[in-house]
């Protein structure tokens, strides 16, 4: 099935401001009233570097709410067409229309955190709304404890500081509508992986993952494959046939 062949989707008007939030207590919402939304329609994008070299040349697709995963070869320009969906990089043609609500982008280089302020205080930033004991409560479940979480985000692994983002990002009063992870199992061991499909499990918005990982696209769930290839977009099923 090609980009074309997809069904296109109605944008909303307006979504619910809490639809992204992390679950913060246990419960169990059914899919379809978390994830009935559709989110970003991509028409004839076109888009080269300084160099010519072309990465898009009229791509088209749409995304749905729910969860997609993006896989293509290193340079097929998964990165760049996420930093396009997010609003950081502009296409040279084309448009692309997202449903109201934030989005989160976290990058490959995992950018987003002040690298100056302590884990607690970039929460803080993000968190405002909560109290210092839930802030404090919310960091141990992304495995920073005590005095871990004081440390400056400067200092933290790379697995580390995808936890931290991911802690911000997905507690954040503003809670995204659309998460777009850029290979974040990247720097992750076994444990690390384990806790970003548990974060992403609870994580009730809509998100594209890149990801080279296929067995973590499975874990997580994602209900729909596309691979970026030749410039185009195609639809496939995942590993098992999903
Ligand atoms: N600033 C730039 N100037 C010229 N070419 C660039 C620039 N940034 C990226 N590219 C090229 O654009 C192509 C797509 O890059 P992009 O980072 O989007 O690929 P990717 O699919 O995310 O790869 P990976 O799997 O390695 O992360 C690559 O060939 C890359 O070399
Ligand atoms: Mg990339």
């Amino acid at each position: 099935m090609t980009a074309a062949d997809v069904a296109p989707v109605v944008v909303p008007e307006s979504l619910s401001p809490s639809a992204g939030r992390l679950r913060r207590a246990p419960r169990s919402p059914t899919r379809s009233s978390r994830m009935s939304d559709a989110f970003i329609i991509v028409s004839n994008l076109s888009f080269s570097w300084h160099d010519d070299t072309p990465v898009f040349t009229d791509l088209s697709f749409t995304v749905a709410a729910g969860r997609t995963g993006l896989v293509a070869p290193n340079g097929a320009g998964k990165s760049t067409l996420l930093r396009m969906i997010s609003g950081e990089q502009e296409p040279d043609d084309g448009t692309i229309r997202r449903a109201g609500g934030r989005v989160a982008y976290l990058s490959q280089r995992l950018d987003l955190l002040d690298v100056e302020r302590t884990v607690a205080e970039n929460l803080s930033a993000f968190a405002s709304g909560t109290q210092e004991a839930e802030r404090m409560n919310l960091l141990a479940r992304f495995l920073f404890r005590g005095s871990r979480a004081h440390l400056p985000v400067g200092v933290l692994s790379g697995g580390e500081r995808l936890r931290a983002t991911l802690a911000c990002v997905l507690c954040a009063d503003a809670a995204p509508q659309l998460l777009l992870l850029d290979e974040p199992t990247n720097n992750l061991d076994l444990v690390s992986v384990g806790q970003l499909e548990s974060a992403l499990g609870a994580y009730e918005g809509a998100f594209v993952v890149v990801s080279h990982d296929e067995r973590f696209l499975a874990e997580i769930k994602v209900g729909r494959w596309l691979e970026l290839s030749g410039g185009r977009l195609v639809e496939r099923g995942g590993p098992a046939g999903e």
